[in-house]
């Protein structure tokens, strides 16, 4: 069988802080769809990476006493450690500093200006040093920023270089309407209709070397760099081998799904891909854009601090494992909305869902399958516990069917029900008891097999969500390498290899009193 490439990126984040918890959400959730795709058997490519020019960099490294590229170099290995701590397999980590994305977005904006989509004109307006936006009046209201209310907006006149945003309004308003799917949720892609539908201006593309030094030099403008987030979006086609990898270009674009927070959708859905359109390159498949995580009601933002020390990915990945930072960031915000963060309730969810919830079922079915028959019992010539593998079937289809659809919290949902049903029925059928009754042997034998065969599948399908839980979870019961064997043959019922010892096992998820905080 062919397998299909998938080409998944997240933002790359600017390096002007530390990474915070709205960071590792998107690395989190894409790292999610990545794993499931893997386990669907798609040939999958991950991106992720920083943002590392422009003045907003610029002007922390000088506050910090220090150029740019050291003030970077310093807190990249920041970022490259929280996404190895909450356990993100990414293929590339992309550099904007890297020198081929330099090569990528030289030749991408060499493209574009031989097709005719560039002119000189001078910038009389707005600029957001939080955005990194050019911004109109109107995106102002009150004179501020909505995203950055404490930052002052700056007043710009500069010779620059232009792209010929307006000459996209039409095509990208066919593009969606000719794919829907383009843009998700639907929430996101009305405002980016609205948006197309008012028009679209021309905007700059350069910043003059007086007011931005730090930045990709323009070969044939030597007094400018190009505009931050121009050079930013470009990251997409460097992580794909574009001008330098024709093998890793052709196999990967133009497959890729953006993953990306709801505020910056413009940039994606109108400029990106106008961009390509001018480039005559082909568009990439889609966009999702997803929500805010919050404390107290307010966006985590560097700004606001990101939440504090106990918000912080890392002290959090510590702590609880990074599992737990993945279940509840995934299971507990609707994917596309907003969700919020405390610690408290984090706790809770650790407390109801991984230590008592998974954790427990895998102590007390394998204790039991280990009592009663010294490990996995076999059920041959026995019919298989029909409210158990039915169960198995539904939350199959239930949870393909979200994780495909970017549903995450659903998908997440969809898999727990297993958990949840197991739990219930051992309270409910008291396996203790048949274990008394030895004309019940046949049935006790059918039933803890299908406890421990739908923990398996259960776990398979909990994997993308939590990696690390759920291979120690199969390796107990005897089913190391069952996400390895692909969607279909992992969620077959019956998988469960039979007749191997077990042993009691350590506490999947140590108990909350034992775990040690700050
Ligand atoms: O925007 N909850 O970088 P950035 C969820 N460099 N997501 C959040 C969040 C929160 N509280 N706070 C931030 C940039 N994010 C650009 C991107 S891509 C070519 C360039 C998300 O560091 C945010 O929406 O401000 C974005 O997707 C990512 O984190 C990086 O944000
Ligand atoms: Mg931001």
């Amino acid at each position: 069988m062919t397998r299909r490439p998938f080409y998944i990126t997240t933002a790359i984040d600017y390096v002007n802080g530390e990474p915070h918890l709205g960071h590792a959400y998107e690395k989190i959730t894409t790292d999610v769809i990545a794993r499931w795709r893997r386990f669907c058997g798609d040939e999958v490519r991950f991106l992720t990476g920083t943002d590392e020019h422009g003045i907003k960099v610029q002007k922390t490294a000088a506050d910090h006493g220090l150029d740019p590229q050291t003030y970077v170099d310093g807190l990249v290995p920041k970022f490259k450690s929280a996404w190895e701590a909450l356990d993100i397999e990414y293929d590339r980590f992309i550099r904007t500093t890297d020198p081929d994305h330099e090569k990528s977005v030289l030749e991408l904006l060499r493209r574009i200006r031989d097709n005719g989509y560039l002119f000189e004109k001078t910038y009389n307006g707005w600029y957001c040093e939080g955005c990194e936006g050019f911004k109109t009046e109107k995106d102002l209201p009150g004179g501020k920023c909505p995203e950055h209310p404490t930052r002052e907006p700056k007043w710009l006149e500069e010779e620059n270089l232009f792209f010929k945003l307006s000459a996209f309004t039409q095509p990208l308003l066919d593009h969606i309407a000719a794919k829907p799917s383009f843009i998700e949720p639907a929430s996101r892609r009305n405002e980016v209709l609205k948006v197309l539908e008012g028009g679209l201006d021309d905007i700059s593309i350069s910043r003059s070397k007086g007011a931005v030094s730090w930045g990709i030099d323009i070969d044939f403008r030597p007094d400018s760099v190009i505009y931050v987030w121009f050079d930013a979006l470009i990251n997409y086609l460097t992580g794909a081998g574009f001008g330098t990898d024709d093998a890793l270009y052709e196999r990967f674009w133009p497959t890729a799904v953006h993953i990306i927070g709801k505020d910056i959708t413009r940039f994606h859905c109108i400029i990106w891909p106008a961009m390509l359109l001018a480039a005559g390159i082909p568009v990439y498949d889609r966009v999702f854009a997803h929500g805010w995580v919050t404390t107290g009601g307010a966006k985590l933002s560097k700004s606001a601090g990101g939440g504090g020390a106990s918000a912080d990915p890392g002290y959090l990945a510590a702590t609880y494992g990074p599992d737990a930072v993945r279940w509840f960031l995934t299971s507990q915000v609707t994917y596309g909305r907003d969700g919020e963060f405390s610690l408290e309730q984090f706790e809770n969810i650790y407390d109801a869902h991984l230590a008592n919830g998974l954790g427990n079922l895998v102590s007390r079915s394998v204790g039991m399958a280990k009592k009663y028959f010294g490990g996995v019992p076999d059920p041959a010539g026995l019919a298989p516990d029909e409210l158990l593998s039915t169960a198995c079937a539904t939350a199959v289809s239930e949870c393909t069917a979200a994780y495909d659809g970017y549903a995450l919290h659903d998908g997440a949902a969809a898999a727990w029900k297993l958990v949840t049903l197991c739990n219930e029925q051992i309270q409910l059928r008291e396996p203790w008891k048949m274990a008394k009754d030895e004309a019940r042997a046949d049935e006790l034998k059918a039933f803890l097999y299908g406890i421990l065969e739908t923990l398996r599948i259960a776990c398979v399908l909990l994997a993308p969500v939590l990696p690390g839980k759920t291979a120690a979870a199969l390796a107990i019961i005897g089913a190391e390498g069952a996400v390895e064997q692909g969607l279909e043959a992992a969620t077959a019922w019956g998988g469960l290899p039979v007749g191997i010892e077990l042993e009691r096992p350590a506490p999947l998820f140590p108990r909350l009193d034992q775990i040690e905080r700050d």
